[in-house]
């Protein structure tokens, strides 16, 4: 069910009591605390399990509000917010006073972002001032897009739930570190490399990924508790059915050029062709499969480019070796 207005006014007025609000964005569910409240932003920490010098996103309103957040905003950064806010993009920059050193994890920057989903933006409304907001979910584990995700997960941690639905990007937003000379990309996200290139009109750098099995730089991170493996599309099928004769509950994510075959496995999703519905799929099909009782997952990655950047991130975090 949507959020009404009077939900909207009680959490607005839950930020301003320190309490903790998880609302929709277009990428993920957030968890809110008022980012001017130190005390408020440390019970964020606490409630995911995240350790408190992992630095947190300020949401705000809109781009007229990034002066108040932010100091020696460079020409590339005003107009990336120009051209994707609101949207699925974060910007780095160098923090204001106003921001406290608990939301940034004691860094002198701050990442910045203005969501596109009409309830983020009337709580932002609401609330008057910023809010941080990671993913509401437990640390290292999967990223919620729905209401009853977060509340899966987090529980009583949450004071107040605002549902929004499901959202329609399905992957974090697009980190951008414009401190620098050339911008750099953190974290692939809901707006494409190809996006920033075309807007920016030269090449941004990118986190370097290698190909699948080379886990070791990736710690685990958006992983369901089912195992991940990452194989080659054309082994997909083969790699199921060892695991499975090994006595796994196997969970296959089946490659769309596969849609046909028939596969001996515990659970099948069909990966869908486009990049946009993979994505807004993605975290939703690890929590299935772990619902149904898989202990193993076998998946393959997308080709990377626009959204399926993104997404083989994604997976290789979730491949990645568990603590
Ligand atoms: O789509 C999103 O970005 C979602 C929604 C809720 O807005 N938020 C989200 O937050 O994904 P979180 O906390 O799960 O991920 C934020 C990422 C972290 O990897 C953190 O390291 C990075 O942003 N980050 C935050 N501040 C930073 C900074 N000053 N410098 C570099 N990285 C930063
Ligand atoms: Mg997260």
């Amino acid at each position: 069910m949507a959020a009404s207005s009077s939900d909207i006014e009680k959490a607005a007025g839950v930020l301003r009591a320190g309490g903790l609000v998880a609302f929709p964005t277009e990428t993920v569910y957030g968890l809110g605390a008022n980012a001017e409240d130190p005390a408020a932003v440390a019970r964020t920490f606490q409630a995911k399990g995240r350790p408190p010098t992992h630095p947190l996103i300020v949401h705000i309103g809109g781009a007229q509000h990034l002066d108040d957040w932010v100091e020696d905003v460079p020409g590339t950064a005003r107009l990336l917010a120009e051209r994707f806010w609101p949207g699925p993009l974060t910007l780095v920059l160098r923090r204001s006073r106003r921001v406290p050193l608990e939301a940034t994890g004691g860094l002198e920057t701050v990442a910045v972002r203005v969501p596109d989903h009409p309830v983020a933006g009337a709580l932002l409304s609401a609330f008057g001032g910023g809010v941080t907001a990671p993913s509401a979910n437990r640390f290292g584990s999967v990223s919620p897009t729905t209401a009853d995700h977060v509340r899966t997960e987090l529980g009583d941690a949450v004071d107040f739930v605002l549902d929004g639905g499901s959202c329609a990007v399905g992957v974090e937003s697009t980190i951008v570190d414009v401190t620098g000379d050339t911008p750099s990309v953190l974290r692939p996200g809901g707006v494409t490399r190809e996006d920033l290139e075309a807007v920016l009109g030269r090449p941004v750098t990118v986190p370097s990924a290698s190909r699948v099995r080379v886990p070791g730089q990736h710690p685990s991170h958006y992983a369901p508790r089912a195992r991940v493996v990452l194989v080659e599309p054309g082994n997909v099928l083969a790699e199921a059915e060892a695991a499975r004769e090994q006595g796994h509950q196997v969970g296959v994510f089946l490659p769309p050029s596969f849609a046909d075959a028939s596969v001996k496995a515990h659970a099948v999703v069909a990966v869908p062709g486009s990049a946009a519905a993979y994505a807004r799929g993605l975290y939703g099909f690890l929590r299935e499969l772990d619902h149904r009782g898989c202990d193993l997952i076998i998946a393959s990655l997308p080709v990377e480019e626009g959204l399926g950047l993104a997404i083989a991130n994604r997976l290789r975090r979730a491949a990645g070796p568990r603590a």
